[in-house]
C-alpha cells in the first residue's frame, strides 16, 4: 500500500539536495509495501514557493528526474530549517499517472501540498461543498480534496495556525488515513495525522531525552467552526505533548523501516493523534477524547538493525528472506521454549491462559498468507486445546456478520499488523466483548496495539511483499501456544515432548531443505512456461497446498489451485492429464494411505506429478521420476518443511518469468484498505 515519508530538519543544516536524497532513500525503504507512481515535495530555492516532483513507476525514474532537474546550484547549499514530503501511491481513486500521484497541492501556487495513505470515504461530499466555493480538481483522488479543504479554511480562518488548520479538516473528513501536510505559509513546519493507517514520527538529536515517556496535558480546544464553513463535524479536545529539542530532526514514515538508518527512537502514532512540529518542538494533540486514552506517549526503541532490511548477498529480499527461516524460526521460539525443562512460555498472554482455557472456543481470523498459518495448525490446535477451533478469512467473517461471543477467544494473526479486513473483525470481535489475541511480527502495529495480549512472532522485517518467513514463524507461534495450552494436561505429555524434540532439531532441517535449492530450480525450469500448477495434499500438508498456490499465483502471475486430495474426485480430477502440472505433497503421516490413494488417482490418468516425500521414501519416489525428498519430522510440523520448496519454486519461476519478485503486480505488503 501506498507510503509516507517526511523530514523536517531544524537548526541542522541540510542542502536541498541532501534533503532529496533522504527523502528518495526513505522512498526506497517503503518500496515493498507496493506502489506505483511516486513523488516528493520541498521548498523552491527562494523560499517562496514548493517545487514538486512526480513520476509514474518506480522510485528510482523519480530519482533519476531529481537528479536532471534539481541537482547543483543553490540545491546544494544548505539549509537550516525545512520540510520535506514524499510519497509512495498504490491507486485506489484513479490510475496511475502523474497527474494523480502524490503530493497533491492546493492551488496553483502549491500553497499546501498533502501526502496521504488510505481512503477519503466522504471525499464526494467534500468536493462538492469546495467545487460550490470555486475550487476546481485536477486529478481523480480522494486526496487532493483534503489539500483543498486545508486551503479553504486558511482562507477563511487567517487566524488558525497550521496545526489546528489541520486538525479542523480532518474532523471533517471520514475513512481511513494517515496523511502529512507541508505548507509555503509555514515554513518549517509539518503536520501529520492518522486514522486506521499506521504512522510514527522519528526523532534525531543530539542528545538524549531525560525521559522516554512524555506526559500528556489536556487543553480545550476553544475554536470552533460553525456549520455553513465546513460540513458538521464532531466537539474535539486536545492533548498537548510538548517535545522540545534543539537541532532536532523529525522523519514521518508508514513504518520503521524507512527511518531506522536515521534513528531507533520513535512515536507510534495513534488514532487521531495529530502531530504536529513547529520551532523545531513536536506537540501531539488528540482530536477525540475517550476513556482509555494514555497519559504519555511512549518514545520507542527500535531493535530493529539496519542490515535486516538490506538484501546482503542476496539478489531479492524474498530470497534472502526464505534463506533466513533457520535463523527466523529460532527466534520466534527464542526465551520462550526450554528446551531442558520442556516448557514453554510466552510472556504476551501468560495471564490470560487460564481465561482462555474457559472459552467457548477459539477463532484465528487472518488474510492471505496469515489465514494459512491458522489453516495449518488447527488441527494441532484441535488436539492439544481439545476447544472447537474456527479458522476464518477475516474479510468474509465481517461479511458474514458471524456471532461472536463474550466467551470467544479471536486470535488476530497478521504479519503487518496493519490489514484492514483484520483490524476490522478485530474491532468487530473487540466489541462483542470477546478476548482478542494478537499475532504479528510489527511491534506497535495497530493489531499489536489494540489486542488484550498476544504473542510478537519475532520473524524480523519481511521486506519481500510475498510472505516467507512469517509464515514459518506464525505458524511456530500457534504451535507454542497449542504446547503451553496443553502443559497439564497428562494424556497429552508423550505428544508434547515428540513435539518439542521435533521443534529442537527444526533448524537444521530447514537448513537440509533448503539444499534442495538448485533441485528446485531445475524443476522451475520445466514449470515456468506452463500455464497452470495444481498442488495437492491434505492433512497436515493441505495448508502447505494453499500457501504454495498462492505463492505461485502472487509471484509469477501463473494459474495455481491448492486442491484437498479428498476432494479430487468430487471435480478437481478432471483438469488431470498428461499435460497439467501437478505436485503432490505424500508424506508419512496418518493420511498416508489416503495420499498415496490420490497419487494413484492422478498417475492412472497419465499424469505425472513432481512429489514432496520423506527422506528414503522409495516407495512413494517409485511413482515419479520427480521427487524433493524432505527431512522426517513430527506430522504437526511437516508443513514448515513443506512450504520451504514452495517458497522456492514460486520464487525460482517468478525469476525465469522475468516477474518482479519483491514487489508483484497489483500487490501490497500492507493491505490498509478494506
Ligand atoms: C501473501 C501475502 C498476503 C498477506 C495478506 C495478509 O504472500 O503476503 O497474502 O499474507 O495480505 O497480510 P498480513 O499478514 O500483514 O495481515
Amino acid at each position: 500500500m501506498c507510503g509516507i515519508f517526511a523530514y523536517l530538519n531544524y537548526l541542522t543544516p541540510k542542502s536541498r539536495q541532501e534533503v532529496l536524497d533522504l527523502l528518495v532513500t526513505g522512498l526506497k525503504r517503503l518500496e515493498y509495501r507496493g506502489y506505483d507512481s511516486t513523488g516528493v515535495a520541498i521548498d523552491s530555492p527562494d523560499n517562496e514557493n514548493i517545487v514538486m516532483v512526480k513520476r509514474t513507476g518506480k522510485v528510482k525514474v523519480l530519482e533519476e528526474a531529481i537528479q536532471e532537474h534539481f541537482s547543483g546550484g543553490e540545491y546544494s547549499k544548505p539549509v537550516l530549517t525545512h520540510v520535506g514530503i514524499a510519497h509512495t501511491r498504490w491507486a485506489t481513486h484513479g490510475v496511475p499517472c502523474e497527474r494523480n500521484s502524490h503530493p497533491h497541492r492546493s492551488d496553483d501556487g502549491n500553497g499546501f501540498v498533502v501526502v496521504h495513505n488510505g481512503i477519503i470515504t466522504n471525499y464526494n461530499d467534500v468536493k462538492t461543498f469546495l467545487a460550490k466555493r470555486g475550487y476546481e480538481f485536477e486529478s481523480d483522488t480522494d486526496t487532493e480534496v483534503f489539500a483543498k479543504l486545508v486551503h479553504h479554511l486558511w482562507k477563511t480562518h487567517p487566524t488558525y495556525s497550521f496545526r489546528e488548520l489541520v486538525e479542523q479538516a480532518i474532523l471533517q473528513v471520514e475513512g481511513a488515513f494517515a496523511i502529512a501536510v507541508k505548507s509555503k505559509y509555514f515554513p518549517g513546519e509539518c503536520v501529520a495525522s492518522r486514522r486506521s493507517s499506521p504512522l510514527l514520527v522519528g526523532i534525531k538529536t543530539k542528545t538524549r531525552l531525560a525521559t522516554d515517556h512524555i506526559p500528556i496535558l489536556y487543553g480545550k480546544d476553544e475554536k470552533k467552526l460553525s456549520p455553513d464553513q465546513v460540513l458538521p463535524r464532531s466537539e474535539s479536545t486536545s492533548e498537548f505533548m510538548p517535545l522540545e529539542e534543539k537541532e532536532v530532526e523529525y522523519f514521518f514514515a508508514s513504518d520503521a523501516s524507512a527511518v531506522i538508518e536515521h534513528t531507533n527512537r520513535v512515536i507510534y502514532l495513534e488514532d487521531d493523534d495529530v502531530a504536529a512540529v513547529r520551532d523545531g518542538t513536536l506537540s501531539i494533540h488528540r482530536l477525540k477524547k475517550s476513556l482509555d486514552d494514555p497519559h504519555a506517549r511512549e518514545i520507542t526503541t527500535l531493535k530493529m538493525e539496519i542490515q535486516q532490511i538490506m538484501k546482503g548477498n542476496y539478489d531479492y529480499f524474498m530470497q534472502k528472506e526464505i534463506f533466513e527461516q533457520p535463523d527466523s524460526v529460532v527466534n520466534t521460539m527464542r526465551g520462550r521454549v526450554r528446551f531442558d525443562g520442556n516448557a514453554i512460555v510466552l510472556g504476551g498472554i501468560k495471564d490470560y491462559i487460564p481465561e482462555i482455557k474457559r472459552c467457548r472456543r477459539l477463532m484465528l481470523i487472518g488474510c492471505g498468507t496469515s489465514y494459512h498459518s491458522a489453516v495449518a495448525t488447527r488441527q494441532l490446535l484441535e488436539e492439544l486445546t481439545e476447544l472447537p477451533v474456527m479458522v476464518e478469512l477475516a474479510s468474509d467473517f465481517l461479511d458474514r456478520n458471524t456471532p461472536i461471543f463474550r466467551d470467544d477467544v479471536c486470535f488476530f494473526i497478521s504479519q503487518s499488523g496493519e490489514t484492514a479486513d483484520t483490524l476490522m473483525a478485530l474491532r468487530y470481535c473487540k466489541q462483542r466483548g470477546a478476548l482478542i489475541v494478537g499475532i504479528t511480527n510489527t511491534v506497535g502495529s495497530s493489531i499489536c496495539r489494540e489486542s488484550h495480549c498476544g504473542v510478537h512472532i519475532n520473524a524480523g522485517p519481511e521486506i519481500g511483499v510475498a510472505s516467507t518467513k512469517a509464515y514459518t514463524s506464525q505458524f511456530i507461534s500457534l504451535v507454542m501456544f497449542a504446547l503451553v495450552m496443553s502443559e497439564d494436561r497428562l494424556s497429552l505429555q508423550q505428544r508434547r515432548l515428540e513435539i518439542l524434540q521435533a521443534l529442537s532439531n527444526l533448524a537444521d532441517q530447514i537448513r537440509a531443505v533448503l539444499q534442495l535449492d538448485s533441485k528446485v530450480q531445475e524443476l522451475a525450469k520445466d514449470l515456468y512456461q506452463h500455464k497452470s500448477l495444481l498442488i495437492m495434499g491434505r492433512g497436515y500438508n493441505f495448508a502447505t497446498c494453499l500457501e504454495g498456490a498462492l505463492k505461485v499465483k502472487e509471484l509469477t502471475y501463473m494459474h495455481s489451485e491448492g486442491i484437498m486430495a479428498g476432494e479430487l474426485k468430487h471435480g478437481p480430477l478432471a483438469l488431470v492429464d498428461d499435460s497439467m502440472p501437478v505436485l503432490m505433497i505424500v508424506l508419512r503421516d496418518p493420511v498416508y494411505v489416503k495420499c498415496m490413494n490420490a497419487l494413484q488417482q492422478v498417475t492412472s490418468r497419465k499424469g505425472c506429478p513432481i512429489i514432496i516425500c520423506e527422506e528414503g521414501d522409495e516407495e512413494t519416489k517409485a511413482f515419479s521420476s520427480r521427487h524433493l525428498e524432505i527431512p522426517r519430522t513430527v506430522d504437526c510440523l511437516q508443513g514448515i518443511l513443506t512450504v520451504i520448496p514452495m517458497q522456492l519454486l514460486s520464487y525460482h519461476i517468478a525469476v525465469l518469468r522475468g516477474c518482479d519478485v519483491d514487489c508483484p503486480r497489483n500487490l501490497a505488503k500492507s493491505v490498509t484498505v478494506e
